[in-house]
């Protein structure tokens, strides 16, 4: 575990417990809480990267001196307001009550904030202003929602849990986006400051089954059992220990090596595991056959889902960038060197990105995956992550082609096949053919028509051997020659949602 320095600064928090419902109901009646407010204002497009600007047409767009403009300019775009107006605007709370809570910083006749404030999926979020990565107190910044957030919290499983934890929660997102599923849910993460914000976060937004505590991923927890953790850790895979909420302190993907391992005696059986991150490939070694051996003897399912692949050298420059104002080309380029003397020396080529999923499942025989993500994700894709997990089940069930080729299966309600024909002498000629999913996974392939006209005929109830016998008799050919390949082919429309079981014997 890396040492940070100690965290000495204000602590969030309001003298009067009263203040916490007093300031939601300042956020909701001047609407900062509306969904619809950061399109309002032309910024949501590029949430993650809203900063304090002065950008012209923001400032046209928040000039009225309304509470909303004034609560916009404070705590979106990062902009001094004057005291004048914020003492109006906050009415009945004062502004000694906000500074006492470490919400602003008063100076001379203006107030700027101390905090960044985001209003999100019907939440509002406290976390660190983007400047304090200027300051002293830089180790210890606590990310907002960020895109590994949003990714994360689009991918999460939402069915009811007993117990949920959010492990290394930061501002307490996950925790929060899982409290209307859960019974309880618990934040955990090792930076005093974060700890802090969540619980200002946990009361601002009235959230009651939470608890948020201190310390080293599961230490605080090892007593408990849970039906759901989600994770997005300081996964970052670099030499640096400079920031908590990036840098692990382990070697190469080591950390979320440390999660997986961990992970089972925390989950209730049947309970599921979800981790965002990075982890190294080598040249040497196929990078779902090197994550395999990190599942070996942990009693659950795994799949692991790549969203990304990126070069050790685009890897290194996209982070050195996130955190580095560089004056000099040469400070980059002495860090730039060293990240990459790093991977040389761990024989690291690139990086993977992605999810990986767990299931605790003993008692018999464990799964692994490894899978490339779809290109587009349309809407909460937790219901396609546990369709995943009944499809990948089946699959175990049908393992040999006698056995598979009796089942029947039928094509899910979320299909859609596109054609494309073209003139030709004698009537139309189809000149291309894809398959696409319209929900979660949108998974989107070429088809052969042959295919596509299989698909179609998955009614759930016909075997899929009478399918592929009348498939072989229009082609002339016969069903054994047809079967391996199709079989094969016919396991990957399952895997990817495309085709679902039918009714069986
Ligand atoms: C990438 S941030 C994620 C924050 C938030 N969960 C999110 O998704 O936006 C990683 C978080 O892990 C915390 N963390 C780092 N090392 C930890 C450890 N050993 N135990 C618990 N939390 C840790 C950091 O303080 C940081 O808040």
């Amino acid at each position: 575990m890396i040492k940070y320095a100690a965290d000495t600064s204000q602590l969030f928090e309001f003298q009067d417990q009263n203040d916490f419902d007093r300031f939601r109901d300042l956020l909701s009646r001047s609407g900062y809480m509306d969904a619809g407010l950061l399109d309002s204002i032309g910024i949501n497009d590029d949430l993650p990267a809203i900063k304090g600007n002065n950008h012209p047409l923001l400032l046209e767009r928040t000039a009225s001196g309304s509470p909303l403009h004034t609560l916009i300019r404070l705590f979106l775009m990062e902009m001094p307001v004057p005291i004048d107006i914020l003492k109006k605007t906050i009415k009945p709370m004062t502004v000694d009550d906000w500074e006492q809570a470490g919400l602003i910083h008063c100076r001379d006749q203006e107030v700027v904030a101390a905090i960044k404030l985001l209003p999100f999926q019907n939440l509002v979020v406290a976390f660190d202003l983007t400047s304090i990565m200027q300051t002293p107190l830089r180790e210890n910044y606590v990310m907002g929602i960020g895109s590994s957030t949003i990714t994360l919290s689009n991918l999460t499983i939402r069915r009811h849990s007993r117990r949920t934890l959010d492990l290394g929660a930061g501002c307490g997102i996950h925790a929060f986006l899982a409290a209307p599923h859960s019974d309880r849910t618990i934040a955990v993460d090792i930076n005093p400051r974060a700890v802090q914000l969540a619980k200002f976060n946990a009361k601002l937004n009235n959230i009651r089954n939470i608890e948020c505590l201190q310390g080293d991923f599961f230490r605080p927890v090892s007593e408990q059992k849970f039906d759901l953790v989600v994770s997005n850790p300081p996964f970052v895979i670099s030499p640096e220990t400079r920031f908590i909420y990036r840098d692990g302190g382990l070697e190469a993907d080591s950390v979320t090596r440390k999660i997986v391992r961990n992970v089972p005696h925390v989950l209730n059986e049947g309970g599921y595991c979800q981790i965002l991150c990075n982890w190294a490939q080598t040249k040497e070694q196929d990078w779902g056959e090197r994550l395999e051996n990190w599942f070996e003897g942990s009693g659950c399912d795994a799949w692991v889902m790549r969203s990304e692949s990126l070069s050790a050298a685009t890897y290194a420059s996209t982070w050195i960038k996130h955190t580095e104002f560089f004056d000099q080309e040469t400070e980059f380029a002495q860090r730039f060197r060293r990240w990459m003397d790093y991977y040389e020396e761990h024989g690291i080529q690139s990086v993977g990105a992605g999810l990986i999923t767990m299931r605790k499942s003993t008692g018999k025989a464990s799964w692994f995956r490894a899978d490339e993500s779809p290109d587009k994700m349309l809407g909460p894709c937790g219901e396609s992550i546990l369709a995943g997990f009944e499809l990948r089940d089946f699959l175990e069930t049908v393992k040999d082609d006698k056995t598979f080729l009796d089942s029947r299966l039928r094509h899910s309600p979320d299909i859609r096949l596109e054609q494309q024909f073209d003139p030709a002498e004698q009537g139309w000629k189809t000149t291309s053919s894809f398959i696409t999913l319209t929900k979660g996974f949108a998974y989107r392939g070429n088809s052969d028509p042959l295919i596509a006209n299989l698909l179609i005929k998955c009614d759930g109830k016909t075997p899929l051997k009478n399918l592929i016998t009348d498939m072989a008799a229009s082609l002339g050919a016969s069903p054994e020659q047809l079967a391996p390949t199709l079989c094969g082919l016919i396991r990957k429309l399952i895997e990817q949602g495309f085709l679902l079981p039918g009714h069986q014997n």
